[in-house]
């Protein structure tokens, strides 16, 4: 079975969505990823953004940009390369997840930037967008979900874990307002 859990039609909405993005990829994951700060500001604490000590602030702070690319470019491989070839779709997440592996990233969360992004896509794309990208959109982020752990139960003893920092107790830029 395909591993993308998409119909054909389906991966035409998103591909011609993405290739909307990508022309300015850059610039929209930076955006993405301030917008997802602004709305959920516990997130900032995952990263370690300290790589530009220069930044005033996290809109100006290149180190997040960077990270900003390399999110979106992943994102965009599994959508440009994945959808074409089942078993390069299976690597590439199989790479996200490992990439997140002790950061406490979870299925959760992926919904989270899911929703931000597709909120996002349809502020910048207006009516590019397509009727039908909700719904192959929510159907390809929750495949990737599907592939990250469940968030461990307040009863597991970790809830006070989940909110604190994965990556690095003092970030320079944390306490700023993302936008
Ligand atoms: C579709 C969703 C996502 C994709 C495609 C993705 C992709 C990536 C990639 C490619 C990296 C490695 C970047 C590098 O090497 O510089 C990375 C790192 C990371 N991601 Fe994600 N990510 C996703 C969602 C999330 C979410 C929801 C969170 C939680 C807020 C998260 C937190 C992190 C953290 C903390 C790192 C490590 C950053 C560092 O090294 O300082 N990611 N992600």
């Amino acid at each position: 079975m395909d591993p993308t859990g998409l119909t054909s039609a389906e991966k035409i909405t998103l591909f011609s969505a993405w290739g909307l993005i990508r022309k300015d990829l850059d610039v929209h994951g930076r955006n993405v990823l301030l917008l997802l700060f602004h709305k959920h500001p516990h997130y900032i604490s995952y990263f370690d953004f300290t790589d530009d000590p220069a930044a005033q602030s996290l809109v100006d702070n290149k180190s997040l940009y960077n990270q900003a690319i390399h999110v979106f470019k992943a994102f965009g491989s599994l959508i440009e390369y994945g959808f074409k070839d089942p078993v390069l779709f299976d690597e590439t997440l199989k790479k996200i997840t490992r990439r997140h592996k002790d950061r406490k990233v979870y299925s959760e969360d992926i919904l989270t930037i899911g929703d931000v992004l597709l909120n996002y896509l349809a502020q910048a794309l207006g009516r590019q967008v397509s009727d039908s990208l909700p719904d192959a959109f929510w159907k390809l982020f929750r495949t990737i979900a599907g592939r990250f752990p469940a968030a461990p139960k307040p009863s597991d003893g970790e809830a006070e874990e989940q909110q604190g920092n994965a990556n690095d107790p003092s970030p320079t830029t944390s306490n700023q307002d993302a936008t």
